[in-house]
C-alpha cells in the first residue's frame, strides 16, 4: 500500500488529531465484526437481535449467555498491530483522542491512554433495575448473576440498540471532532449513529478526513484519503512514515 505523501506531511503538521474505531480494528485479533456473520454455536442469531434491551427482557439467560461467550474469547485474543500503532501515535502529537465504539477494552490493553468508550464495555456489567455499576462477580454457571444492592439482574454495561449513548463520552467525541486537524475513521461501517455522525461533523469543521478500512462504507466519498486495506498492514506503515518525516535521519555523512 502506497500512501500518498500528501496525507503524511498533513500529519507532520497537525496538532490534534482524533480517531474513531469500530469492530474492523479488532477483527485481525480475531473478534469477529458486528456485521460479519457469526460462526459456530452463534452462527443463527443476528448480533443486532441480541443487542436489545427487548431481547434482554424476553430472554435474558441467551443475551446474558452471548456476552459470556464474548467475554470468553477477549480472554483469548490479544491487541494487533493497528492497537499498537493507535497507542504509540498518541505520544506524538500534542493533542490525540482515540473515540471507539468497540466495547473489547483492546485499544487499553495495547497501551492507549485516552480513550472515549462511547458502547460501554463487555468487562462490566450494571444492574438491569437501577443501573449501578458492577466490576466483578461471582461465577455463577449459566445462571445470570444479581445485582448485590437490590437483586436484580445483572446485564452487560454496553450500549444496545435504541439506548442513549452516555452523555460525557458523546459530547467528549463530538468536541474531539469539530477541533481536530485529522480525523481518522478506522474499521467502522459508519452505520450506526451517533457514532457515524462523527467524521462528517469533523470535515465540516474544517479537518481532513482519512478512512482505514478494506470495503467502501458511508465515509468512503466524503474522505480526502481512503487507505483501502486492514487496519492491521497500513496503520504501522503509516506510524513508520510520520515518524520518519517527523524526525527524519540525518544524512549519513563520510
Ligand atoms: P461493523 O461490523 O458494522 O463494521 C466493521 C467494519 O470493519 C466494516 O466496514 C468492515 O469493512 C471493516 N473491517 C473489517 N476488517 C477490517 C480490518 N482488518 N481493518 C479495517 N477495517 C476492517 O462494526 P462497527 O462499525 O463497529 O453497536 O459497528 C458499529 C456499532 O454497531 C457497534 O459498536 C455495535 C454495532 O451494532 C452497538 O452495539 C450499540
Amino acid at each position: 500500500m502506497t500512501i500518498p505523501p500528501q496525507l503524511i506531511s498533513r500529519f507532520a503538521t497537525a496538532k490534534r488529531v482524533t480517531v474513531l474505531t469500530g469492530a474492523g480494528v479488532s477483527a485481525e485479533s480475531g473478534v469477529p465484526t458486528f456485521r460479519d456473520a457469526l460462526t459456530g454455536l452463534w452462527s443463527k442469531f443476528n448480533p443486532e437481535e441480541l443487542a436489545t434491551p427487548g431481547a434482554f427482557f424476553r430472554n435474558p439467560n441467551l443475551v446474558w449467555a452471548w456476552y459470556e461467550w464474548r467475554r470468553k474469547l477477549l480472554k483469548q485474543v490479544e491487541p494487533n498491530p493497528a492497537h499498537l500503532a493507535l497507542a504509540q501515535m498518541e505520544r506524538m502529537f500534542s493533542e490525540f483522542n482515540l473515540i471507539t465504539q468497540n466495547v473489547d477494552g483492546l485499544h487499553q490493553r495495547a497501551g492507549s491512554r485516552n480513550v472515549t468508550e462511547l458502547h460501554g464495555n463487555i468487562a462490566r456489567s450494571k444492574c438491569s433495575e437501577e443501573g449501578t455499576i458492577i466490576n466483578s462477580w461471582p461465577e455463577t454457571g449459566t445462571e445470570i448473576p444479581k445485582c448485590p444492592q437490590c437483586g436484580g439482574l445483572l446485564r452487560p454495561d454496553v450500549v444496545w440498540f435504541g439506548e442513549d449513548l452516555p452523555v460525557a463520552e458523546l459530547k467528549t467525541a463530538e468536541t474531539a471532532a469539530i477541533n481536530c486537524d485529522l480525523f481518522l475513521s478506522i474499521g467502522t461501517s459508519a452505520e450506526v449513529y451517533p457514532a457515524a455522525g462523527l467524521p462528517p461533523l469533523a470535515r465540516q469543521h474544517q479537518a481532513i478526513l482519512v478512512e482505514i478500512n478494506p470495503d467502501v462504507t458511508t465515509i468512503t466519498k466524503q474522505a480526502h484519503f481512503v487507505l483501502a486495506g486492514p487496519a492491521g498492514e497500513i496503520m504501522p506503515q503509516l506510524l513508520a512514515q510520520i515518524q520518519q518525516a517527523i524526525s527524519p535521519q540525518p544524512p549519513i555523512t563520510d
